[in-house]
């Protein structure tokens, strides 16, 4: 049902992403061990790897770093990690008909949570059979978080000298999983490595009015053109976006305008909780910042004048060091002139709404 509100889990929901299917397959197929996705919030990264790992032979799980993140408080413990990778490769093996005791035998430092134990172990028990196995790191930038371990150098260990383990990994805070990698610096683990990067892009006007009439298809309502063409100029491009409204208009049988009040009502709460956080150090500043920028401010010295007459007198380099940040969570992005953007349709709607009640007004 493509206007399911969870993640898709198969290939037969998913509304086309076949050019990311096959470039995930043949980067496994090719035994090319590491595989990187970046994507914006709800454009569809955690579907697409549920929906490639529940189809593929190889043998795999799937770990939402976040979720670790937050269900121990913001932190990343390396018990978690370990016993949650240990859990799930003894389930699968489990599925494939491997009684308890041999599952044991196989982990040579059963109970140490040493992850890299764990893994060599896993790759053993892979080699011998001649089985792919396939570790997938949805949210990895949060593996930042860790304070024993640093994910980067276990990645890059592990692709230096276990053949038959595979990372896909991905983030929605494209620069920060860029940085946490630091696939271009010298010092760093990962330093040049070979690695397959799927960037996946907002749905085009055409695709989300496909993607739209589809949906509405599958469940037997009707949409009109001149709805698709409205939903498009103000949500369009965003696939999480869109879901929400054609489960308004078709599960809970809402109309058009009250759907569409209904996804920036809802979105809006839910954009501004996700962003919270990462904006809290400096709140004032960055909600002016992006204030001026959903308001249509693109270039830096607008953006530097909008923020002064809200916040006060900022350093450049405060402001070029708020905005690289904004950029590096994915909130705010250049688009080809130059000139910036919030990334998020409904961010951009509220924060340049006049009733939105932001704090630094
Ligand atoms: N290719 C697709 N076909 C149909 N529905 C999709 C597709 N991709 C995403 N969706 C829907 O869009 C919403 C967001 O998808 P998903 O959670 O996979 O995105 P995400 O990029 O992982 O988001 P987040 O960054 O918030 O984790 C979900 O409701 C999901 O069902
Ligand atoms: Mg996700």
């Amino acid at each position: 049902m493509l206007f399911d509100l969870n993640p898709k889990e198969n290939v037969s929901e998913l509304f086309d992403r076949k050019n990311e299917l096959e470039e995930l397959s043949g980067a496994i197929e090719r035994g090319e061990k590491l595989t990187v996705v970046y994507g914006v919030r709800r454009i569809g990264k955690t579907s697409l790897l549920r929906s490639f790992i529940s189809e593929k032979k190889s043998l795999s799980i799937f770990l939402d770093i976040r979720q670790i993140y937050y269900i121990h408080k913001r932190t990343i413990p390396s018990e978690a990690v370990y016993e949650q990778i240990l859990r799930e490769f003894t389930d699968l093996m489990g599925i494939l008909g491997i009684g308890a005791e041999e599952q044991t035998s196989v982990f040579s430092a059963y109970g140490e949570n040493n992850i890299t134990n764990l893994l060599s172990d896993i790759n053993k028990w892979c080699s011998t059979r001649k089985v792919k196995f396939l570790l997938v790191l949805d949210e990895a930038q949060y593996l930042r978080h860790s304070r024993k371990i640093s994910y980067d150098g276990v990645i890059a260990w592990s692709l230096d000298n276990l053949k038959s383990i595979f990372f896909i990994v991905s983030g929605s805070e494209v620069g920060v999983l860029k940085e946490m990698l630091d696939f271009e610096n010298t010092k760093a683990p990962l330093y040049g490595r070979f690695r397959n990067e799927i960037l996946l892009k907002k749905l085009s006007n055409e695709e989300s009015s496909e993607f739209l009439l589809r949906g509405f298809k599958e469940q037997s309502h009707k949409i009109s053109d001149v709805e698709i063409n409205q939903v498009n100029g103000k949500i369009g491009g965003l696939i999480g976006w869109l879901t929400y409204y054609g489960h308004y208009r078709t599960a809970n049988n809402m109309a058009h305008n009250d759907a569409l009040n209904k996804v920036f009502s809802e979105g809006s709460k839910i954009a501004m909780s996700e962003i919270e956080n990462l904006i809290k150090k400096s709140k004032k500043r960055y909600l002016a910042i992006m204030t001026g920028i959903a308001k249509g401010m693109g270039s830096w010295a607008d953006i530097k004048a909008y923020t002064i007459t809200k916040t006060g007198k900022i350093p450049d380099s405060g402001l070029d060091m708020l905005l690289s940040s904004l950029i590096k969570f994915s909130i705010i992005e250049k688009d080809s002139s130059g000139s910036y953007k919030i990334v998020d349709p409904i961010l951009r709607e509220y924060l340049s709404s006049p009733s939105s009640k932001l704090s630094h007004r």
